[in-house]
Order: structure tokens, then C-alpha cells, then sequence
């Protein structure tokens, strides 16, 4: 059953805190951003482990940086030179790193209070953005719906607009299989569906080739530990893996920790995968009385490739008036 409480406040708006539970997993959301605050899957003796991070308090989501466990929009990842052109005309972004804009502008999804339905077992935040949001063209509805499936968190998105738009939605939870606030994520084995990435100059920018990730720190086609690549690309500008993969198989992703057995894997829709070791995490306090720092959760964000709007060759994200967005993705657990 889905339980409903106040969480917090924000800008004199109410937060809520939304359980579910199926009996084999457990799931906690917070209507500030469509977010992820928890979710508890078996460990290999059968606890509950929590495997994501997140905040004790509204007012942490709405002023830490990093996005834990956001639903990003209106655009996940960079627009370079926060501008785009649709039909001949150029709209200008509100930019938010640099002269580039990341996840969707200053006050994108993740730092919105959506409103929410909820069903037995899952729950839908939806949100209206108006034309001109952080400098998006048209109104846009958009919704994200959870739903626990056995041991599933399956998210279904949805966007329609009333003028041609740009929407990549994702969401940017911190995943942790030992548990969230037991340290570094070193030591768990990563899997891509992935033989390629798209490489970046300045800012994390798409060049808009693409690259083999063989013979690289990046290679996860078969399984590997992250410590190389997180030791090897700590000190570079991604600090680790921040990074699209190209997917070409499923599923997206596959992580596993030895010391729980507990392995998560990712499927989607999508044809991009922003994989972010978390290297810009600086030491902050988490939930429960936990201590979050740098490389402790791995992000797989599912989504369109960056800047994919000014690369005329990426897949387009663009949605036409009358068109809908739809995209799913899926996160499954099991014990190894
Ligand atoms: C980006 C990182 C960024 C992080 C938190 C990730 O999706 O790729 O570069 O630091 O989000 O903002």
C-alpha cells in the first residue's frame, strides 16, 4: 500500500513523502522533484538493505548541489551555449555551469514540487511547465510514474507540449549495493550494454564523435571493477566515470556487490546512458546519519545523449506538437 506523509516545506509549498512497499521491495519518494529518497531491496541473509542516497530534510534536496534522486528536466545533461534552434528560430537558456545549461537550468524538475496520485503500488508525479521555463519553448505537462514490479522500480515518462520542444527526462539516483553511507563504490563490478561513448572537450561537451571504449579505463563491455577506472580518471575532468555510453545491447547496466550479493540491473528505452561516479560529491551529510563523499553512489542516468540537439546526427529529442514523449526504464534486483 502506498503510505502518505508531510515530509517538509519548501518556498511555503508542502513536500510529501510517498512509500510503497510489494513485499519485495520498498521504495520512498519525495514529491520535491519526483525523487527517489529510498529504496530498500534483500541482501543475500534477506535484510533490507537501503541502496540509494538521499537527504533526512526538504531544505538539503532544495540547496545541496548533485541532484540525488531527482527526476531531471526539462533537459538532463549539458546544451552547449544554453542555445538551440527549432524551426529556423534560436531559443536561449538560462545557463547554470559556465555558458552551458545542466539539467534542465537553474530551477529545472529536480528542484520543483510536483503533484502526485498514487495506486496500490505505484505513484505518478506529473508537473506543467510554462512557455519560456528557463527559456524552453512552449507549455510543457510532463509526468513520471513509479511502480514497484516484484523486484523492479520500473519510472514511465511522458511529455506533450503545445509547441515543437526539446525533452529528455531522466532520473538521478545514487546508487550504493553495499548500502548508502557505507563508503566508496570502488570495489563493485560495473557491466555496460555499451561498445562506444561519445567524447567531450571543455565542460563536458559532446565533440560529437564517437569512440570505442576498448582498451580504455572505460571498458565495462564484460565485467569489471570500477576501482581502475575510478583511480585511473580521478584527478581528469570527470573525476572518474562521468560519462555517455553509447547502448547497443541489454541490459543498459549491470552492478553487483560482492559484500551484499545484492545486483542491480538497468534496462531502457533509451539509446544513451550518462554513467557519473559521483566525483564531484564533496563530504556532506546523507540520511539516517550517514556520511556521503566523493565516489560514494554511481548514477545511471538513462537518457538521450547530451547536447543531443545540437548534434544533427545524435537521435533527436525533439518532440513535435501533437507527438507525446514516452520512455521507460527499469531497475531489477536480485541476489548473485
Ligand atoms: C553530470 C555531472 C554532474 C552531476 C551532478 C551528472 O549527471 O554528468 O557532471 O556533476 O550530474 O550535478
Amino acid at each position: 500500500m502506498a503510505s502518505i506523509k508531510l515530509f517538509g516545506e519548501v518556498n511555503n509549498k508542502p513536500v510529501y513523502l510517498i512509500k510503497l512497499n510489494n513485499g519485495h521491495i520498498e521504495a520512498e519518494f519525495i514529491s520535491l522533484g519526483a525523487t527517489i529518497r529510498a529504496l530498500r531491496v534483500p541482501d543475500r541473509s534477506g535484510n533490507m538493505v537501503d541502496v540509494c542516497l538521499g537527504y533526512d530534510t526538504a531544505e538539503e534536496y532544495m540547496t545541496n548541489d548533485g541532484y540525488i534522486g531527482a527526476t531531471v528536466g526539462r533537459n538532463a545533461n549539458r546544451i552547449s551555449g544554453s542555445k538551440f534552434s527549432i524551426n529556423g528560430k534560436e531559443y536561449k537558456l538560462n545557463a547554470n555551469e559556465g555558458e552551458n545549461q545542466l539539467h534542465g537550468g537553474i530551477e529545472g524538475f529536480s528542484h520543483k514540487c510536483w503533484n502526485f496520485s498514487c495506486t496500490e503500488n505505484s505513484v505518478t508525479f506529473s508537473i506543467e511547465s510554462p512557455d519560456g521555463d528557463e527559456g524552453y519553448p512552449g507549455n510543457l505537462k510532463a509526468a513520471a510514474t513509479f511502480s514497484l514490479v516484484n523486484s523492479t522500480l520500473r519510472i514511465d515518462y511522458s511529455a506533450s507540449c503545445d509547441k515543437d520542444t526539446i525533452v529528455n527526462l531522466t532520473n538521478h539516483a545514487y546508487f550504493n549495493l553495499s548500502g548508502q553511507g557505507s563508503g566508496a563504490i570502488n570495489k563493485q563490478l560495473l557491466t555496460l550494454g555499451a561498445e562506444s561513448y561519445t567524447p567531450c572537450r571543455d565542460g563536458n561537451i559532446p565533440t560529437g564523435e564517437f569512440a570505442p571504449i576498448i582498451n580504455t579505463p572505460l571498458d565495462f563491455s564484460k565485467e569489471n571493477s570500477l576501482d581502475f577506472a575510478l583511480t585511473s580518471l580521478s584527478g581528469t575532468s570527470t573525476e572518474g566515470i562521468d560519462h555517455n555510453f553509447v547502448l547497443s545491447s541489454s541490459p543498459a547496466a549491470t552492478l553487483y556487490s560482492e559484500e551484499t550479493g545484492i545486483e542491480l540491473s538497468c534496462k531502457t528505452s533509451l539509446e544513451g546512458l550518462q554513467v557519473y561516479t559521483s566525483g564531484f560529491l564533496t563530504k556532506r551529510n546523507g540520511k539516517d546519519g550517514a556520511i556521503y563523499g566523493k565516489h560514494h553512489g554511481i548514477c545511471l542516468e538513462t537518457q538521450h545523449f547530451p547536447d543531443a540537439i545540437n548534434n544533427p546526427h545524435f537521435p533527436s529529442p525533439i518532440i513535435r506538437v501533437g507527438e507525446e514523449y514516452k520512455e521507460w526504464t527499469e531497475y531489477s534486483f536480485k541476489i548473485r
